[in-house]
């Protein structure tokens, strides 16, 4: 089983493009602005071998649109699943790309327990994010009991079953991000044994669902990935980057793991 899983990762060798995201949660006044001025400078010294995305709160995104460059994408945390109406404190996909968000997370396990967020209403938002021309990184993990358990892989392939949207007509771009509940935020990470694991059934549910399009679609590890560990998590089969949570509110540290990623 493990073995068909390395094929099928070498099949994908080459062909994703790795994202380095940074996920500033409920983080960020206008002076953090400071650190994406330091983030585009020292961006247009690097290669440009991988992507690179900022998601900091919705009231930031248009300044940091304008001032991102071509090197630093923005993306939003939250889409609602409807273009407008009567949605109080609510903001649409249509929304984000107004306000210059190329990307938006969904279904990141804070919104899911904070806000009830159900993987039928994730898939839905995601479906919303692609007929926006918005790429969706869609969240999936499970929480330390059920790795205990030993349903991680369950656990993984079910949430994400449900939660991947439908492509509509012309779209192929899709983000997931594996992010384990007990690693976010902690200092605690699987194995990379365990990483690779969790990132190969992502890949052979992502070709399940869409074909040789899920060849293409960057799987990202996000919690706890910091400057010391981004090297040896990035090296793992399969991860084609992470969605990074504290690490990515300094320059320095964000800098740092786009460096590895480029290296
Ligand atoms: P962390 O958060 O890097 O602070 O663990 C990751 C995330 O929740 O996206």
């Amino acid at each position: 089983m493990l073995g068909e899983r390395v094929n099928l990762f070498k099949m994908g060798t080459g062909m994703v493009r790795t994202l380095i995201a940074g996920n500033w949660k409920m983080n960020g006044l206008k002076s953090a602005l400071a650190e994406v001025e330091k983030i585009t400078a020292r961006l247009a010294e690097l290669p440009d071998t991988a992507d690179c995305l900022l998601c900091p709160p919705a009231t930031l995104i248009g300044a940091m649109a304008a001032i991102s460059g071509d090197r630093l994408y923005v993306g939003g945390q939250y889409c609602h699943n409807k273009t407008s109406g009567a949605h109080t404190g609510d903001i649409s996909a249509e929304m984000l790309v107004d306000s210059g968000a190329r990307y938006v997370i969904v279904g990141h396990s804070e919104r899911r327990d904070d806000h009830a967020e159900r993987s039928a209403y994730v898939k839905s938002q995601a479906g919303a994010a692609l007929r926006t021309g918005l790429i969706p990184i869609v969240c999936v993990g499970e929480e330390y009991a059920q790795r205990k358990r030993g349903e991680t892989a369950e656990v993984i392939e079910r949430i994400m079953r449900k939660s991947l949207p439908t492509m509509p007509e012309g779209s192929h771009d899709l983000v997931v991000a594996y992010e384990p509940k007990w690693a976010i935020g902690t200092g605690e990470i699987p194995t990379m044994e365990e990483i690779g694991v969790v990132h190969a059934l992502i890949r052979k549910v992502l070709v399940d669902t869409y074909g040789m399009d899920g060849l293409k679609m960057p799987i990202l590890y996000g919690g706890s990935m910091k400057p010391g560990n981004a090297a040896e998590i990035l090296s793992v089969a399969e991860v084609n980057g992470g969605l990074i949570g504290g690490a990515s509110l300094k320059a320095d540290d964000f800098i740092s793991i786009y460096e590895a990623a480029v290296a």
